[in-house]
């Protein structure tokens, strides 16, 4: 008898005894083993059966250095540890914590140049709509609110609730809504959540945190099929800036959405659209915050999304890609302009978090930055997007695949009913496609990425940044099987 098996016994009866896993439909693991992984290296990950698998998902789309830096970021963790294992950045600094945000600000463009820590992705969208609501207070626009005319809400996409109402009672007259995009998906704590456009997650939790309204994302599929990029940049930019109008623009304060957005799989931008929404911010004063949590430190070619496609914003938040999820890390990245009403002898941001500027966690992270310069990651990305494009784009010969979208190293596949109609699946087809065969088969082929349908059916492809032609082909390779198969049995 060897010892692996009766371990590997074992811990499959913890887990289902003890272990309740995230986003995670648990009832199935009543008869099914949980899927354990054990260790990884390179762009593979191997299970606690053995078998190896492509994560062509890089964790979260977070381990963007890969599995094999571990031993190196373990010892700057060590060190780290025995210098200093922790302390706070309530009103304290520490060496890592302020070498880290130097090292951030000097990566991130433009004017973006404070940095506010925290311990993941949802934290950091929180305070970024805490920071842009204290902002305008601290900037002493306090009960510069107008009234919102009835009418002028009937054109609304989404159901009201009387906010006003609720925030006239409470005394506190100033800037607190917040603007993003269907299905997008910004965190699970509660502020984060009432940002995020994927009502599946959202309803379960209502009320949320007042107010949030969603304008369309930037997917083109679906449009018709005559228009234009000009048009339906315009149609964009005016249906955003017909949302603040109707929302009252001295009530908004923010302005949150991702450079390419994940949620529906890997929309970007049409030309002119960030410019566009740039400058409707600045018109109603109202600060741009790029969700920069998945496509920061790399993932698009660049060491900021922002970067890439000339956003300027006012906020960046950021997270996994970080420290390459070696570390819980986040960070809200700001402009001297928005820091300045807090720079009063006075005033101060009302926020902050234990874990926010972890010794550990930060020396992580500058390890991780050291690790992406000194192998050249950013460049290996922007000098292979076109490569993984190209092999990628060979699936679009199947029938299944209706759409290929993505940049640098973050691409989904839109899969589809009708190619010529761009008919999409229905939710009881779009189940057992995705969750009845999809999922299952791509694992069992060895390799892990996301059959998502919180928009219409995609597979999301975001591999570690160190992927080459090797890995690109191998994906390719899987997927051809899987989705044929699954063309076959959607018929
Ligand atoms: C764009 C975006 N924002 C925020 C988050 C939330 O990050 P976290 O899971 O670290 O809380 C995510 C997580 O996937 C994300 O993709």
């Amino acid at each position: 008898m060897t010892i692996a098996a009766p371990t590997q016994l074992d811990l499959q009866k913890l887990a289902k005894d003890h272990l309740w896993l995230h986003f995670t439909r648990m009832g199935g693991y009543q008869t099914e083993d949980v899927p354990i992984i054990v260790r990884g290296d390179g762009c593979y990950l191997e299970d606690a059966n053995g078998k190896r698998y492509l994560d062509a998902l890089a964790g979260l789309f977070s381990v963007n250095i890969g599995y094999s830096f571990g031993e190196e970021i373990g010892q700057a963790a060590l060190d780290q540890m025995r210098e200093l294992p922790f302390y706070t950045n309530w009103s304290y600094a520490h060496p890592r914590a302020i070498e880290l945000a130097a090292e951030v600000a000097s990566l991130a463009p433009g004017d973006l140049n404070r940095v506010f820590f925290c311990s993941g992705g949802s934290e950091a969208v929180e305070s970024a709509w805490k920071l842009a609501r204290q902002y305008y207070l601290a900037r002493g626009e306090r009960g510069l609110r107008g009234r919102v005319e009835p009418g002028a809400r009937a054109g609304a996409l989404e159901p009201e609730v009387d906010h006003d109402a609720i925030v006239a009672a409470a005394g506190s007259q100033h800037r607190y809504k917040a603007v993003a995009r269907h299905i997008a998906y910004h965190g699970t704590t509660f502020g984060a959540l009432s940002i995020n456009g994927i009502p599946a997650i959202r309803t379960p939790f209502e009320p949320l945190v007042p107010e949030v309204r969603h304008v369309s994302n930037t997917n083109r599929y679906h449009r018709p099929p005559d228009e234009t990029e000009e048009q339906f940049t315009r149609f964009l930019l005016d249906e955003l800036e017909q949302t603040i109008l109707s929302m009252g623009p001295e009530t908004v304060c923010l302005v949150h959405m991702e450079p390419v957005q994940n949620g529906g799989g890997a929309y970007t931008p049409p030309a002119g659209y960030w410019q566009g929404v740039r400058e409707i911010c600045d018109g109603y004063d109202i600060l741009l915050s790029a969700d920069e949590v998945i496509t920061a430190f790399g993932r698009l070619g660049y060491w900021f999304g922002s970067e890439r496609y000339d956003i300027r914003p006012d906020i960046v938040t950021s997270a996994k890609g970080l420290s390459s999820s070696h570390a819980a890390i986040g960070a809200v990245i700001t402009t001297d302009r928005v820091m300045e009403p807090f720079l009063g002898q006075t005033s101060m941001f009302s926020h902050g978090i234990t874990f926010g500027g972890h010794p550990v966690m930060c020396a992580i992270a500058l390890k991780n930055i050291e690790i992406i310069k000194r192998e050249r990651i950013v460049e290996h990305v922007r000098e292979n997007e076109q490569a993984f494009h190209d092999t990628l784009a060979q699936l679009l010969e199947l029938p299944i695949v209706g759409d290929l979208r993505g940049v640098g190293y973050f691409y989904a596949l839109e899969l589809v009913k009708d190619k010529d109609t761009r008919e999409t699946f229905s939710d009881e087809e779009a189940e057992r496609l995705l969750r009845g065969y999809l999922s299952n088969a791509l694992f069992e082929a060895g390799m892990i990425c996301r059959a998502d349908d919180r928009g219409d059916p995609v597979i999301q492809i975001s591999p570690p940044l160190v992927a080459g032609q090797r890995e690109f082909d191998e994906i390719v390779g899987i997927l051809g099987d899987v989705l044929s198969e699954a063309a076959t049995i959607m018929r």
